[in-house]
């Protein structure tokens, strides 16, 4: 017995190592489900995706696209991050009745909020479809005559591969274009609002915590779907039902320990894990660092404002917190790339990959592709840098040139597309640039402009400048674009936008801000894109041969296709890591921690005077663990951006917490995955449970759940689990 125990001990640790990777839910037999029980999984793999029966699958849509959200009711029951609804509560939200301030939960379902688009979709089945959409491919003569058959078998295929009236099919891409997959789904658009913890909970530690561990974060709201009578999927009406479904998430109320296994359900959006070292080098040493210093001058100027004056601070909020997000995930992958020698790993790869070609006899048809590699991002390098300033600067961050980017359009549609569309355009941009105005503040973003137009002018590829820039003083064309263009304010706006379509492209043009934009949009369409997207097909066409390669040549059985939003599994255990020498993070954090960090009146570190008052009285009810309320966890899943919002999963199929971060050390997981340092980072179920509960006082929405005790015994069978 005691042998058998270390034989298993033994086999748990080998197969540790072996983590990582997005693994479609319908092909888990095999090597995924042989490691996922070393790791302790007791569900088969028809638990989690079956198409005959209900499974695991039919409780995790997609939320509007963008996030992962799971269903824990027999009544529709929806669980998402925090920043995830941030829209919708926002949305509701007005000076007297402040959701994101104070939180938001309907105590009955009439008060539950309708929200206009907000949908989440169901994957129903997935089936291979490759041989279907290559079919008579190969022999076409030329890559754009490839590409063009290829669009056309796959909307032959979604129209006649058969679905039901209310559902679609969607096929997508895997493997760089070697595999098809398509999705029968169902989406469902009537998605009210039930509850939300107020931003003090939701979104503790704000930005400072983001990407952080440890963590301290409430980052769930709660959503409801309806469906019409017969359960289907139907427009916002006062008469639609609550979503019956076909299966919901228990919740466990037993917790996690080290080393429990975890399977993370989502949609995440995108990887690149199949990179050559030369594209790493590219992002540590050129890409990243260019983003990074651009979005360090912009928020440096805008905390600054921030700080001073409460006006900006509302005004400025969301877009700093989302500018800052991948700020501070870039540093920290460039950092994790670096220690975790990213380059070199993959050098040695490539080196492996080489040899086992030659033996293979495939170097003619492979031989040449890390060389090609080599070529190509070194060609691309300019390029992408140029693309990088001009997207950063002139599309995102300074919100004069953002806003002046319109204009130049308007005046390329006046050009290609006439009278007509030119008018339409106007108007639409007349109307809808109101809200934007309202938040922009002239004196924040002129500073900006300062800051970063300097870094174009002479940090930026020289020859790809317009001679505007090229030879100009920052100073003086701060002061000549912020000084003189009429776009800094909406009253400008309508100003220029009176008057006959002659005259308005008059005024344009004389504008100074516009000059520039249009200076900026010309050399960069005309100098820099053509030549990035001729690479860039080159290398995207590399990749697809490289991925091919390795299928081909089995260098791994462990290759999983590259996020492409679309429904994966992840797996992996709670596990602490350690992020420096001499330290070691812990893997769970409690209710203790908040109010070590808890700052009174501080607009990332207060807490609620209610959850104060719980901390003092411990009353946790059903949900401590041994007397300490537990908060959020880290485990050792693979997830990136899109699986905000998903379900973290017991060994049993029940829900134990809710992934909405990653660590900083291993946010390079989007690029190489390193079992040592990445770890994704969940809110407790119990925590929520807890918000819910004794916070809100919400007893209704307990009482609507399936609470387990999987580990006390105390609990259900495994038949309970597929509720019909
Ligand atoms: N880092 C997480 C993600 O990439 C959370 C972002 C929202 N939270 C924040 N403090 N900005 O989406
Ligand atoms: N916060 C991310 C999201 O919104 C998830 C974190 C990550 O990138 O891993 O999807």
């Amino acid at each position: 017995m005691k042998f058998l125990k270390l034989f298993a001990l033994l086999f748990v640790f080998q197969v540790q190592a072996q983590q990582g990777g997005m693994w479609i839910p319908s092909l888990l037999d095999g090597m995924n489900a042989k490691e996922m029980q070393a790791l302790g999984m007791k569900m088969s793999i028809k638990d989690i995706y079956d198409v005959n029966s209900s499974s695991l699958k039919d409780a995790v849509p997609h939320f509007n696209g963008g996030c992962t959200s799971e269903v824990i009711s027999p009544k529709g029951l929806l669980l998402t991050n925090h920043h995830c609804g941030y829209g919708q509560i926002q949305a509701h939200s007005s000076v007297e009745n402040d959701y994101l301030a104070d939180g938001f939960w309907a105590y009955k379902m009439e008060d539950e909020l309708p929200n206009e688009n907000l949908e989440v979709t169901f994957i129903v089945k997935i089936e291979d479809v490759t041989k279907q959409i290559l079919e008579g491919v190969a022999v076409l003569p030329n890559e754009s005559d490839k590409q063009a058959k290829i669009q056309q078998n796959i909307s032959a295929l979604s129209n006649s591969f058969p679905k039901e009236k209310y559902q679609e099919n969607k096929i997508r891409t895997f493997f760089e274009g070697n595999q098809y997959m398509l999705f029968v789904t169902e989406t469902y658009s009537d998605v009210r609002l039930v509850g939300a913890p107020p931003t003090s909970i939701g979104k503790f530690g704000s930005d400072t915590d983001n990407w952080v561990w440890p963590r301290h974060t409430g980052d769930f709201s709660l959503f409801r779907i309806y469906a019409d009578k017969n359960n289907q999927p139907a427009k916002y009406s006062k008469d639609n039902v609550p979503y019956t479904p076909k299966h919901f998430l228990p919740i466990s109320l037993d917790g996690v320990a080290e080393d429990d296994f975890t399977l993370v359900f989502g949609y995440p959006g995108k990887t690149s894990e199949y990179l050559p070292a030369v594209a790493i080098e590219q992002i540590v040493n050129e890409l990243n660092p260019t983003k990074i210093e651009i979005r360090d001058r912009v928020l440096k100027v805008t905390d600054g404002f921030m700080r001073k004056d409460k006006a900006i601070k509302i005004q400025y909020a969301a877009k700093y917190a989302s500018t800052a997000n991948y700020y501070k995930k870039w540093i920290g992958e460039s950092q994790g790339l670096q220690k975790s020698n990213a380059a070199g790993v993959k050098k040695a790869q490539e080196k492996v990959f080489q040899e086992k070609l030659i033996k293979a006899g495939k170097e003619t048809e492979y031989g040449s592709l890390l060389a090609d590699f080599d070529t190509n991002y070194k060609a691309i390098a300019p390029y992408a840098i140029a693309r990088d300033y001009f997207s950063e600067i002139v599309l995102r961050n300074v919100e004069l040139l953002k806003t002046t980017y319109k204009f130049v359009q308007l005046e390329q549609i006046y050009k290609n597309k006439g009278e007509q569309s030119f008018t339409d355009r106007k108007n639409n941009l007349a109307s809808g640039l109101g809200e934007f105005y309202k938040d922009f503040n002239k004196k924040v973003d002129e500073k900006i402009f300062e800051q970063v137009i300097e870094m174009y002018a002479k940090q930026s590829p020289q020859q790809f400048l317009p001679v505007s820039l090229k030879n100009a003083n920052a100073t003086q064309l701060t002061a000549d674009v912020y000084g003189k263009s009429k776009l800094t304010t909406f009253e400008g706006v309508k100003e220029i936008l009176s008057g006959d379509t002659k005259s308005i492209l008059k005024k344009l043009n004389s504008d100074p801000a516009f000059k520039l934009v249009k200076d900026l949009s010309a050399s960069y369409f005309n100098e820099v894109a053509p030549k990035y997207d001729e690479l860039n097909m080159k290398i995207t066409a590399l990749q697809r041969d490289y991925m091919k390669a390795q299928l081909e040549l089995g260098t791994n059985d462990r290759i999983f296709p590259d996020a492409n939003s679309t429904l994966r599994v992840t797996y992996g255990q709670v596990k602490s890591y350690a992020p420096k020498d001499a330290v070691l993070y812990e893997p769970v954090t409690y209710l203790e921690g908040v109010m070590e960090k808890y700052i009174p009146g501080d607009y990332e570190f207060d807490v609620p005077t209610k959850l104060v008052d719980l901390y003092k009285a411990k009353d946790y009810g059903q949900y401590a663990q041994n007397g300490k309320m537990p908060v959020n966890f880290i485990g050792t899943n693979h997830t990136t951006g899109g699986n905000s919002g998903s379900p973290a999963i017991d060994a049993n199929g029940n829900l134990i917490g809710l992934n909405f971060d990653r660590v900083w050390e291993g946010t390079m997981s989007d690029i190489y995955y390193d079992p040592s340092i990445c770890r994704n980072i969940m809110v407790d179920a119990r925590y929520i449970l807890f918000i819910i509960d004794k916070y809100a006082g919400a007893t209704n929405i307990i009482s609507e759940l399936k609470l387990v005790h999987p580990k006390t015994g105390k609990s259900m069978k495994k038949k309970d689990l597929k509720k019909k």
